[in-house]
């Protein structure tokens, strides 16, 4: 029910945040932001790194759901242009629904702060009761883009549960 505390997962996609040589403090920025918005609601239970791996992002995503069982999982990177950017590839082989209203939710509102946010190929949707969602891999565009996906979190968690 909605009084339930929202299970929450973070995965840093980055090979320098990896390597532990740039911005290994992604994804605790993220959780900061997410619990002094919504302390009250969702609870941040696991942050984690892989590098922009396909089939490491893959993994990481189908055992949070498969088997961690939360109810949102936030990459953060790997949304770009770059060669090496392929979350969102990862994101759709392992989604069973696609959930585009909230990527245009993202879009939109993120179009208003800068146009650089044509740049991300964010991805939504869900996994057995889960609901992932790409976030881009800069701290304030992810934290951005959560304020403006958040409004249809509570809702989407209950119909999963
Ligand atoms: N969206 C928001 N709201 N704010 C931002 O600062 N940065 C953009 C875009 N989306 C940004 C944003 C930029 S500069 C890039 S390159 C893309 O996200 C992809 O970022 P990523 O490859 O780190 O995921």
């Amino acid at each position: 029910s909605r009084a339930n505390v929202i299970k929450v997962g973070i995965l840093t996609v980055s090979d320098s945040s990896f390597r532990g040589t740039d911005h290994p403090e992604k994804g605790t920025r993220l959780r900061d932001t997410i619990t002094s918005i919504q302390s009250a609601k969702c609870s941040v239970d696991i942050l984690d790194f892989v590098p922009d791996e396909i089939e490491q992002i893959k993994a990481k995503l189908v055992e949070w759901s498969d088997f961690l069982q939360l109810d949102v999982i936030l990459t953060t990177g790997g949304t770009g242009f770059a060669a090496r950017d392929v979350t969102p590839e990862a994101t759709k082989l392992v989604l069973e629904k696609e959930a585009p209203g909230m990527t245009l939710a993202m879009l939109k509102g993120s179009l208003d702060i800068t146009p650089l946010a044509m740049l991300s190929r964010l991805v939504c949707g869900t996994r057995n009761k889960s609901l992932i969602i790409n976030l881009p891999g800069n701290p304030n565009g992810a934290a951005e883009c959560f304020q403006l996906v958040w409004p249809g979190i509570p809702h989407a968690v209950d119909l999963l549960r």
